[in-house]
């Protein structure tokens, strides 16, 4: 992929990032890397070994002698730490509610950081969390900041949630979403926010192909010659 480029995807819960990010890098031919999969995979290693995942050292010192995996494959992407396949695990309810925790220690976040820079040192990336565009790839190309209603969030988590057999109602997801969007936009340690050369989509009332094709259409722009 020699003209390829460096999208970075940014936005809050459930904003439907990750199922954009996989159609557009798939329609591309661009490689997808899913970070909130890593702050989830190392929640999940925290939880299993009973650490506090408010403990920034333990965390740190946990992410240092785990490895964890993104593996693309035709059915989507496979999440594996150290060698056992997380991916459905890593969704779980216990999961979500403490990712934020994990999220917010700053010494995980540079680990972090560092290693998503190591994943996107090839041609052709497409990134999505919440500090791509502002601290992991402050270069990329093109930096899309997407976000929808939490109402039209929840609602589309419910979906997803009836697809995996979770049952949360939609005031529940309506409320973990809000948690989320708080815990995530007011920590310390890289908060989200759009950065300032991000294209802003509201993606409400678009379907997931009218969005992807309006970042294909950014990226083709911005494609090295
Ligand atoms: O996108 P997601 O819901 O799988 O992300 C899980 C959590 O990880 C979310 O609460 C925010 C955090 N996260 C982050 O802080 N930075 C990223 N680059 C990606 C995710």
């Amino acid at each position: 992929m020699e003209n390829g480029i460096q999208i970075a995807i940014d936005g809050p819960a459930a904003a439907g990032k990750s199922t954009i990010a996989k159609i557009t890098a798939s329609k591309l031919g661009y490689t997808y890397i899913d970070t909130g999969a890593m702050y989830r995979a190392l929640t999940y290693k925290a939880l299993k070994e009973h650490i506090d995942v408010y403990d920034d050292d333990a965390l740190s010192s946990l992410l240092d002698r785990i490895v964890i995996e993104l593996l693309p494959t035709e059915e989507g992407q496979i999440v594996r730490v150290d060698g056992e396949d997380v991916t459905e695990e890593i969704r779980s309810q216990e999961v979500t509610s403490n990712v934020s925790a994990t999220a917010a220690q700053p010494r995980v976040r540079e680990m972090m950081v560092e290693k998503q820079r190591l994943l996107a040192n090839t041609k052709g990336v497409v990134m999505d969390g919440r500090d791509i565009g502002t601290a992991v790839l402050p270069n990329a190309e093109l930096k899309i900041f997407m976000t929808a209603s939490v109402e039209e969030r929840a609602a589309r988590r419910f979906v997803e949630n009836t697809k995996r057999g979770i049952n949360r109602s939609m005031e529940e997801l309506c409320q973990d979403i809000a948690n989320r969007d708080k815990a995530d936009t007011e920590r310390i340690a890289s908060p989200l926010k759009q950065a300032s050369d991000a294209i802003f989509i509201d993606t409400t009332s678009m379907s997931i192909e009218q969005v992807a094709d309006a970042i294909i259409h950014h990226a083709e722009k911005r494609k090295r010659p």
